[in-house]
């Protein structure tokens, strides 16, 4: 992670996506690709990543790690239009990274949720130290516990998604396929949200998210019989470091995903696509 913070290219090129495969083409929405991370420093000495463009700063919990994913998401809510938007932030993890970055970027206001109690201690912890406590509320509550009264005009998550045999790190896992919180969030999504609300979700192009790997249909499809428009593709490269739990779960992602062909960079890392998808409520 140090490593590809302090890469040269920092500030990343914004390519148009190029389609190579039928299946894709098929799909009629906007798409973008990016490989770095803009606007980011890290100063993991200091404990904190900062964010030049709109001047924030994320406190990290000792031993914490700068939120990898979660930075690529940012990248995708500044080409959106969030201005005076009521969000939902599923999973806001200790940074708080996608809400307060949505803020940022124009949400009126955001209510913040996470399963997990040290999580929201220190979420709670960034978005003071931000000025943000009118802006972003942070409860500690599942996605299948929580209820509002009043709809939202965006869902963004970026769930926990790597396909186990059973749910060991409640960060990471995402059950047997790593759908099970993507399905929850999606169903959530389709009754919350307002009529041309939209939800921004994460998800690994493993899972099968325009391409189909294994038995079950891809997320856009998936996302289209919940009644949602899929308008815009973003599509991010990560690489898996050496030993990480990516690599790891590799014998479980074949298993459940036979037909994807894992691809290795040329230093023999597990390279792979993280799609950031928006989908709209027809
Ligand atoms: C991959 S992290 C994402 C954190 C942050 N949003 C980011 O992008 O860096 C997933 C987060 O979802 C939370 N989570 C896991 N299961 C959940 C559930 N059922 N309901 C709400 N949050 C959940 C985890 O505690 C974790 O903080």
């Amino acid at each position: 992670m140090r490593e590809m913070l302090a890469a040269p290219c920092f500030f990343g090129q914004y390519n148009r996506f190029i389609m190579r495969n039928k299946a894709k083409n098929r799909l009629q929405c906007k798409k973008f690709s990016c490989v770095n991370r803009n606007f980011f420093a890290s100063n993991e000495n200091k404990g904190e990543i900062k964010n030049s463009k709109y001047q924030y700063t994320l406190l990290l919990k000792p031993n914490g790690h700068p939120p990898r994913s979660g930075l690529f998401v940012c990248d995708f809510l500044d080409k959106i239009d969030l201005f005076g938007a009521r969000v939902l932030d599923v999973g806001i993890g200790e940074s708080a990274i996608l809400s307060i970055h949505a803020v940022f970027a124009g949400a009126q206001e955001v209510v913040g949720i996470d399963i997990d109690c040290e999580a929201i201690k220190w979420a709670k912890k960034n978005i003071g130290e931000n000025n943000l406590n009118g802006k972003v509320t942070v409860k500690n509550i599942s996605i299948e516990d929580f209820k509002d009264s009043k709809k939202f005009d965006y869902v963004i998550s970026n769930p926990p998604q790597m396909p186990a045999k059973k749910i060991v790190s409640t960060h990471d896992d995402g059950g047997r396929d790593g759908r099970r919180y993507i399905k929850k969030i999606i169903k959530f999504s389709s009754k919350s949200l307002n009529t041309g609300g939209a939800l921004l979700l994460t998800a690994f192009d493993f899972l099968g998210v325009v391409d189909r790997y294994g038995e079950a249909e891809t997320i856009c499809t998936l996302l289209q019989n919940f009644g949602f428009r899929i308008e815009s593709l973003g599509s991010y490269i990560k690489t898996a470091r050496r030993g990480s739990y990516t690599e790891k779960s590799l014998p479980w992602i074949k298993k459940i995903y036979p037909r994807y062909r894992v691809e290795r960079n040329s230093s023999g890392k597990i390279v792979y696509k993280m799609f950031v998808i928006e989908a709209r409520k027809a």
